[in-house]
């Protein structure tokens, strides 16, 4: 107890010489620092930064002050196998909300989903493969296409995601699109770290957090713009290919490493890598995505009560569908019949 206490107090004096050396060399330092081009220092505050963030954060005065849906684009990443028996969910479900802002970007030709959804169906025509290259070259056609839309949000999901579309607006009216804003849920509970290939020649090596792109992510214009040098027009696939990592990991690594803008960790996007049976119930509603996982061995699905089954809705987007829209046709009438 004493030694130890004692060893923190030298820690503290050390810690205070050390500080007052730097304090003396401030002066010397800062003429060099406004010439060349130094790594800002990165902000520790991480949780606390919200960018943008207004005094009132409603919905309404979303739609007030942007229009609301409209200005955001949802990619869904999906694979000419699950058209039928992921996608049909989807379009039954959330899409039917946000038809307009929903752009569905696969690796086949579907007269039946084109029949569907039009113009919102994007061909890649990449690889159908469950590869690190396929999948970045969907990322990389996703992040043009939002360029091209003029949108403010880019918001990248997968075909196993519910989208609470309330609870998105509500989440980005916090946030203004010019600004950088990389909102999701970090995979792990450390920042990766990978070897710099990009801006030097890989024998150092950087730290960084990403998004998990199972969980979905949102992206604002301002960010997407300045990511542009690293992502656009197939530009995104080099810089993976460098880095060897998947998708959203370079996600992460052009936005954290490259543009030192951070993620902001949000625990309201969910991906089947989670547990999610330990989602408390009565927030159900509250997240901005779910998803669900594992029908052949463990069943890893939200647990939530209501309209469905879990042999009726075994993914129970149904049943959260109808908790958050009653007035569904396809909803049963709960109370009176
Ligand atoms: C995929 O190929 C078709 C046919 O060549 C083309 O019309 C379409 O624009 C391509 N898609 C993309 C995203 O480049």
């Amino acid at each position: 107890m004493h030694v130890s206490s004692m060893g923190a107090s030298k820690l503290c004096f050390l810690f205070s010489l050390a500080l007052c050396a730097l304090l003396l060399l401030i002066p010397t330092l800062q003429p060099s620092q406004h010439q060349g081009d130094l790594p800002r220092p990165r902000a520790h505050n991480k949780p606390a930064r919200h960018p943008g963030r207004l005094v009132t954060g409603s919905e309404g005065d979303f739609l007030h002050r942007t229009g609301g849906l409209k200005d955001i684009f949802i990619a869904v990443k999906t694979t000419r196998k699950y058209h039928k028996s992921r996608l049909d969910l989807l379009f039954q479900t959330w899409v039917s909300k946000a038809k307009e802002q929903t752009f569905i970007f696969t690796d086949g030709e579907d007269q039946e989903l084109r029949r569907r959804a039009g113009a919102n169906v994007i061909n890649t025509n990449c690889s159908a493969a469950h590869t690190r290259q396929a999948l970045c070259c969907k990322m990389s056609v996703e992040y043009d296409k939002f360029i091209e839309s003029q949108r403010k949000w880019f918001c990248h999901m997968d075909d196993d995601n519910y989208v609470i579309v309330p609870s998105l607006l509500k989440l980005l009216s916090s946030y203004h699109h010019t600004q950088d804003v990389y909102l999701g849920r970090p995979s792990l509970d450390h920042p990766i770290e990978a070897a710099e290939r990009v801006k030097s020649d890989g024998s150092v090596s950087v730290k960084f957090w990403f998004a998990t792109g199972g969980a979905g992510f949102c992206i604002s214009r301002g960010l997407a713009l300045k990511m542009s040098p690293w992502a656009s027009l197939g530009n995104f696939i080099s810089t993976a290919e460098k880095i060897r990592l998947p998708d959203d990991c370079t996600m992460g690594y052009i936005i954290e490493a490259l543009l030192e803008v951070t993620l902001t960790h949000t625990h309201l996007f969910h991906s089947h890598l989670e547990n999610l049976q330990r989602l408390p119930t009565d927030t159900v509603l509250e997240q901005v995505t779910l998803s669900y996982g594992g029908f052949e061995n463990r069943r890893n699905v939200i647990s939530i009560g209501g309209a469905f089954s879990l042999v009726e809705d075994p993914s129970r987007f149904k049943t959260v569908h109808c908790l958050l829209y009653p007035e569904t046709d396809w909803c049963p009438s709960m109370g009176h019949h």
